[in-house]
C-alpha cells in the first residue's frame, strides 16, 4: 500500500487528478471506476478544469459506477447518475453512451445487478478504481456485515449512511433506504484502487481500514489483500492511524 499523506482536502484532489489525468493521457481508452458524494468532487472538479484548460481528452475513456440509490431516478439530482452528470461527464469530452452508472429505477434491481456483472466481464478490468470510505468503513455501499460480498447486489443501507447522507436531502426520510452497489470482486479486481479520505470523521475508518484486521466488519479493510493499492488522505483522516505521533 501507497500512502500519500497531504495536508489538506484541496491537496488531496490535487494529487488524486494529477494520477487519474495522467492514466488518461497515458492510456486514452482507460477504463475508470467511479465514486459519488463529498470526497471525490475537488478531483472530478480538477479533472474537468484539465479537460478545458490541457486538453485532456476523455473520449475514448469508459467508466462504471460504484453505486446508486434504489428508487430515484436518474433524473433525480440526489441520484448518482445526475451527480456523474453534473459533476464531470457533462464538463468533459465523455460520450453519454460510455458512462455505467446503475439503474435505480430497473424494475428487476436483481437483474439490474447482473446486468452489471456482466458489463464488468465485457468491458475488461478496471484501470483504475477510485473509492472513498464511509466513517463506517463502507465502500462502494458495501455497509459492515457478516461477509463480504462478491457481486454487484442490493444493499440495506445502515442507520450511519442514511445520517451521513442525509444532509444532501430535505428531510432525512427522504433518504432511500437501499442501494445497488459493486461488490467486493468488482472492486478488488480493478488494477489499481485509488482511495480519498479527508478529516477527522474519516480518521478512524481509515485507520481500520488501512492497518486493523482484514475483516467484513470494516468493508475498506480488503484493500489490505490487493497489490496495488494508493491511499492519498489528509492529516486529519490520518490521525488515528499513529504514524505521526510526536517522539516522547
Ligand atoms: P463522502 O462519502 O465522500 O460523502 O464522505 C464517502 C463514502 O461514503 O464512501
Amino acid at each position: 500500500m501507497k500512502l500519500i499523506c497531504v495536508s489538506n482536502e484541496h491537496e488531496m484532489s490535487l494529487e488524486a487528478s494529477r494520477l487519474i489525468g495522467a492514466l488518461v493521457r497515458i492510456t486514452p481508452d482507460a477504463i475508470l471506476g467511479l465514486a459519488t458524494g463529498s470526497t471525490p468532487l475537488g478531483t472530478y472538479g480538477e479533472l474537468s478544469r484539465m479537460f478545458l484548460e490541457e486538453n485532456l481528452d476523455f473520449s475514448c475513456i469508459r467508466t462504471i459506477n460504484l453505486d446508486e440509490y434504489i428508487g430515484l431516478d436518474g433524473s433525480h439530482p440526489q441520484s448518482y447518475r445526475a451527480f456523474m452528470a453534473g459533476y464531470l461527464f457533462g464538463r468533459i469530452n465523455i460520450p453519454p453512451a460510455n458512462t455505467f452508472v446503475p439503474d435505480g429505477m430497473a424494475e428487476d434491481i436483481e437483474g439490474e445487478c447482473r446486468k452489471f456483472d456482466e458489463l464488468m466481464e465485457q468491458m475488461g478490468r478496471v484501470d483504475l478504481q477510485l473509492l472513498g470510505i464511509g466513517a463506517n468503513g463502507h465502500i462502494g455501499f458495501n455497509e459492515p456485515a457478516d461477509c463480504f460480498t462478491s457481486n454487484f447486489h442490493c444493499t440495506e443501507l445502515t442507520e450511519d449512511t442514511i445520517e451521513a447522507n442525509s444532509r444532501f436531502f430535505d428531510r432525512r426520510e427522504d433518504v432511500p433506504t437501499h442501494a445497488i452497489t459493486m461488490g467486493m470482486r468488482g472492486i478488488m479486481n480493478a488494477r489499481r484502487l485509488l482511495i480519498l479520505a479527508s478529516g477527522k470523521k474519516k480518521a478512524n475508518a481509515v485507520a481500520e481500514a488501512c492497518f486493523g484486521p482484514v475483516t467484513p466488519r470494516v468493508p475498506g479493510s480488503i484493500i489490505q489483500l490487493h497489490p496495488d493499492v494508493t491511499v492519498i488522505a489528509d492529516w486529519e483522516a490520518l490521525s488515528d492511524t499513529g504514524l505521526f505521533e510526536e517522539a516522547e
